[in-house]
């Protein structure tokens, strides 16, 4: 059997001490089906004295992960503690620079220094895998870089935040509060260090923007992505959708267009009866629509330590199986020079169908007012109801909910800001945009 491949981790948190326990617990098994024993030697995290429920006894200790990298006698470095910049990003970048492989689910880094990382590693002959950055354990990664091979794709889109769905699916079927349903995400593993990464929408921007890259074949732009969260969303909304025929989802969608690449990240209307629609809890989807292979869609564990580490491992085993020297596969499905230019669609130019709920005076001729603003804005209503006939608080104030056929984005934002100017609306007017999967 040949060497043993040396890993070093650092992070030892859900996704970290996860990795550890399934190395341990599966090592004759993995040197089996990889050929060779995967041996960690080497760990990192900030606290040495806390206790993880693990052994790590035997491992050398780092307080610091950039001296990990640059000095344990490693093959690979696991990078798993999260963060942009700092010291995941040293850490990779020193890792990289010595030549050795590199494996991360950091989505917030690859987002922001992808490319460069994946030109170091091109240059030094190195593996930089990252399956779990993306959908947690679905393997979209490997799909788009190797399976797919030779497709053009026209759309991907998806539910890529574990947290966000969590949430989501919590408050409408047990009807909780949105911060209870946060807590238990955190509790159970599936939140960022900063949840307001995940209800802001910006860990599905992340991801969106790494798909993006590997469906389309240009510069990752995670700054170029119209992004909405789900903290404005209410059970009221859950509740109107649901009567509608339809439920809420955090979506992120990429789209090639006439005009360039259309990336998205929104509280999205999905028809009921539509599979993702059905997607639950934690639970992730990765859809697209490719031309050789016609439409994919992938759904399994988006969080959480097992389904994280089970990705991890995976890209580790990639690496144990690779011959030295072997030609390798580019860690952004073509080498990193070869990327396009991004070339932004402009969110105005969206076209789509959009669910609006006003809270309005109660008084005569709101509803016509309404109906003639958006008229003038040439757009056509399939429905335009008043949602309750109980006041929806003590000033007498009443619901209006509108869905619209197929329309410019431009459109809707000029008839509600119409609308706004009329006197009558109480609060900030609601609006979704509907998706038909
Ligand atoms: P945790 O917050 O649970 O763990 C982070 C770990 O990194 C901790 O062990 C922490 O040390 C260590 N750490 C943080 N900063 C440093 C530093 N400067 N030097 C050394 N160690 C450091 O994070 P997760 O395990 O949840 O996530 C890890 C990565 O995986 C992130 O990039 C995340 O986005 C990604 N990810 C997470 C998923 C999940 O479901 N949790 C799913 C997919 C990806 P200490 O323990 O001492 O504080
Ligand atoms: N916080 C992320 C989520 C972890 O909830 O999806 C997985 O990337």
């Amino acid at each position: 059997m040949a060497d043993a491949l040396k890993i070093g981790i650092a992070g030892l948190g859900t996704v970290g001490v996860a990795l550890v326990r399934i190395l341990q617990n599966r090592a004759n098994q993995l040197a089996v089906t990889c050929g060779r024993p995967i041996t960690i030697t080497a760990v990192s995290a900030r606290t040495r004295d806390r206790d993880r429920g693990i052994d790590i006894s035997t491992y050398s200790w780092f307080d610091d992960p950039v001296t990990m990298a640059k000095d344990a006698d490693i093959d690979v470095f696991v990078e798993l503690m999260g963060g942009e910049g700092g010291s995941a990003h040293a850490s990779v970048e020193a890792a990289l620079a010595r030549g050795l492989h590199v494996v991360t689910a950091n989505k917030a880094l690859l987002a922001r220094h992808g490319v460069a990382l994946a030109r170091l590693a091109e240059e030094q002959g190195a593996l930089l895998n990252f399956e779990a950055a993306v959908a947690g354990g679905i393997p979209v990664i490997k799909a788009l870089r190797e399976s797919l091979t030779g497709n053009n794709i026209s759309r991907i889109y998806g539910i890529m935040n574990g947290t966000c769905n969590y949430i989501l699916t919590r408050m409408e079927k047990e009807g909780l509060s949105f911060e209870a349903c946060l807590a238990e995400a955190q509790r159970l593993g599936y939140a960022e260090a900063e949840p307001a990464f995940d209800i802001e929408g910006n860990d599905t921007a992340h991801k969106l923007a790494i798909l993006t890259t590997l469906a389309f074949g240009t510069e990752i732009a995670a700054d170029e992505i119209y992004l909405e969260g789900i903290t404005n969303i209410t059970i009221e909304d859950i509740n109107a959708a649901a009567d509608l025929g339809y439920r809420i989802k955090l979506l992120g969608v990429a789209q090639k267009t006439e005009t360039g690449i259309e990336q998205r990240v929104h509280p999205t209307m999905v028809p009921r009866d539509s599979v993702i629609a059905q997607v639950d809890g934690v639970t992730n989807a990765v859809a697209l629509e490719a031309d050789i292979l016609g439409e994919l869609l992938m759904v399994g564990p988006g969080a959480g330590g097992d389904a994280t580490a089970s990705a991890v491992l995976g890209d580790i085993a990639d690496i144990a199986k690779s011959q030295p020297g072997a030609q390798t596969v580019p860690s952004l499905g073509r080498p990193a020079a070869l990327l396009s230019p991004y070339k932004r669609a402009e969110m105005r130019s969206h076209e789509g169908g959009y669910f609006i709920r006003l809270t309005v005076e109660d008084r005569t001729g709101v509803f016509a007012s309404i109906a003639t603003r958006m008229a003038e804005n040439r757009i056509s209503l399939e429905s335009i109801v008043q949602h309750s006939k109980e006041p929806v608080n003590s000033a007498g104030d009443k619901t209006i909910i509108l869905v619209t056929h197929a329309t410019m984005e431009e459109s809707v934002r000029q008839a509600v800001a119409a609308i706004q100017k009329e006197g009558y609306l109480r609060g900030e007017p609601q609006v979704i945009r509907i998706e038909r999967p």
